[in-house]
């Protein structure tokens, strides 16, 4: 089973593949964390992050095993990682990978941008998570300060709709629901409340997979 998650900046969509990932036991591919290790590499080159060619190579060049994760996570990485996924050859760089990831023998879990509209457009379940802007900025503000960094809410919201709007607007795979995904708008949600929907959700997407197959081996 391959689930795909998407969504805008800070919609929960991260703690939803985690925790899905855990339940199904499927491994779990945050695959933002590509676009931040690859801006964080042409930084730590002295690099600009619109240098086209250093991109490219820096995206190819990623072990996935050797993130530093709690480095990549900061407000500041997240901006760079999104104007670096906004270059058409770095997300071409990162394809295969991805892909390659997904289809391991017993499926994955993957949350993104463009996960269900084209890393796996055949994902068995395709949820789109979003939630307010304001809703989303509380929740990164809390989540910044309790790392310890800057957590001025109007700069956090003023932020997000910064970011949404860069990787909405892009002509390389936006951010997007694929027509077959479903929306979870997890505003009104807390974490649990968000898992219990989305176990729901694949649960009657599964069910319903199972009955077709059943009617199309009926002669
Ligand atoms: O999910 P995140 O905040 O870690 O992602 C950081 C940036 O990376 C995000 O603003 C856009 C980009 N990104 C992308 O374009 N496609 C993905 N599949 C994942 C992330």
């Amino acid at each position: 089973m391959i689930v795909a998650i998407d969504g805008p900046a800070a919609s929960g969509k991260g703690t939803l593949a985690r925790r899905l990932a855990e339940h199904y036991r499927l491994p779990h591919l945050d695959t933002g964390l590509l676009y931040r290790a690859t801006a964080r590499t042409l930084m730590d080159e002295g690099r600009r992050l619109d240098d086209v060619g250093a991109a490219v190579k820096a995206a190819r060049g990623l072990a996935l095993i050797d993130f530093d994760e709690a480095a990549l996570r900061g407000r500041e990485m997240g901006e760079a990682a999104s104007v670096v996924a906004a270059i058409p050859e770095v997300r071409a760089a990162l394809v295969q990978a991805q892909q390659s990831f997904a289809h391991r023998p017993g499926g994955a879990v993957l949350d993104g941008r463009d996960i269900g509209t084209v890393i796996c457009p055949d994902a068995t379940v395709k949820i789109f998570v979003t939630a307010s802007p304001e809703t989303r900025a509380q929740r990164r503000a809390l989540e910044l300060r309790s790392r310890g960094e800057p957590s001025d809410y109007v700069k956090v919201l003023a932020d997000i709709l910064h970011r949404d709007r860069r990787d909405s607007n892009r002509a390389a795979a936006p951010l997007k629901p694929a027509a077959d995904a479903v929306i979870l708008d997890t505003t009104d949600l807390d974490v649990k409340g968000t898992f219990d929907e989305a176990l729901r959700l694949i649960q009657s997407k599964l069910e319903a997979g199972a009955a077709r197959r059943v009617r199309s081996t009926v002669p």
